[in-house]
């Protein structure tokens, strides 16, 4: 992959004041020499959707076929949430991916097949009730699966449309039974260097970690995917687990979830914590609101040749522009 990092925008380390936001900036500059989200940064991340293969559908398709969760799926489509676009193909959603506990390239579906998806124990804990300990099996057994076709948008500015299969986030809220003091949920990835090896990367302040307010979790659009294009998810995609947030920035879309932690703190997420000012914790996607470095007026779409015009809330704003209204001092599209 190209990567080729413009300098521009680089703060001259005289203007850096606090000590967190110094060592903040030496991890993004070290993360340079890697990072897609930081060489979209120059418009400069090559094109790699030609790099499909036919070994890549083969391999996936091997590994999800192994899933004891394989015979859930497929499972039945809700029609509320439609698409003004065509399906993204399966290969390229399968094989263009952003998972840097892996590497920093596009092309990790490889290395992503490293990662043990069984036993698989999800933590719910925080500010509930009965913090509980779950297999993945048997929580997949508690919560009501169908499939949803999302659009999703990277802050990259590129974009695809996959049916997810899942469940919606509030029925595992609903599982929780969190305290009325907790405010937000924390969603936490697996940490395991052996097996993804860019987590040995240590200018990353792993693990992957992402939040919503609880009114977001619970709003109906918030969903979590276990399962893609009618069979268990890969794990280049996040299996056993992932979010999947589509009025927001991709980078929300925090996968291989081990941890729901409900708190009354608002979470720093991991790329929050690398760079504030470009990556905040709202992300909700907004053509008029520019990437420091880039403008988000526009996506290509994988697949096709053309740019198509963003979305506020990535289309989505029917159900979510409430969420946010009289929230005037928030950078809510950051
Ligand atoms: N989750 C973890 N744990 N690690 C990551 O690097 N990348 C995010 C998000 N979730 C990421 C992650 C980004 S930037 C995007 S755009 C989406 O995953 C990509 O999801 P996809 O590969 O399924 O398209």
């Amino acid at each position: 992959m190209l990567i080729k990092i413009k300098k521009g925008w680089e703060l001259p380390e005289s203007s850096v004041t606090s000590e967190s936001t110094f060592l903040n900036r030496r991890r993004l500059i070290k993360g340079l020499a890697a990072g897609p989200i930081l060489a979209a940064t120059a418009g400069l991340v090559s094109g790699c959707d030609g790099e499909s293969t036919q070994t890549a559908q083969a391999a996936s398709d091997d590994s999800v076929e192994q899933d004891p969760s394989a015979k859930l799926y497929p499972v039945q489509r809700n029609l509320r949430y439609r698409l003004d676009r065509d399906e993204t193909s399966e290969e390229l959603a399968t094989t263009y991916n952003n998972y840097y506990e892996f590497g920093s390239s596009k092309n990790i579906w490889q290395k992503a097949q490293a990662l043990s998806i069984r036993p698989w124990t999800v933590k719910i804990d925080g500010m509930v009730e009965a913090p509980m300990e779950i297999g993945i099996d048997d929580l997949l057994a508690k919560v009501p699966l169908e499939e949803r076709v999302y659009r999703h948008r990277c802050v990259e500015a590129w974009s695809m449309a996959v049916p997810y299969s899942g469940f919606p986030l509030k029925a595992l809220v609903d599982l929780a039974r969190p305290l009325g003091s907790a405010k937000y949920l924390k969603m936490v990835t697996f940490q395991d260097d052996s097996v993804a090896s860019g987590q040995k990367a240590s200018w990353y302040p792993w693990p992957y970690v992402e939040g919503l307010t609880i009114e977001e979790a619970t709003n109906e659009l918030a969903f979590i995917a276990t399962g893609l294009y009618g069979k268990p998810i890969p794990k280049q995609n996040g299996a056993p687990l992932r979010l999947a947030v589509p009025w927001k920035y991709g980078f929300k879309h925090v996968k291989g979830i081990v941890q729901f932690e409900f708190t009354d703190k608002r979470p720093v997420s991991f790329w929050e914590e690398i760079q504030s000012s470009e990556y905040g914790f709202w992300a909700n996607v907004n053509p008029e609101v520019s990437h420091p470095r880039w403008s988000q007026a526009s996506e290509r779409v994988l697949g096709l040749d053309e740019r198509v015009p963003t979305l506020l809330y990535n289309g989505y704003g029917e159900f979510v522009a409430d969420l946010y209204s009289g929230m005037k001092g928030e950078r809510l599209f950051i």
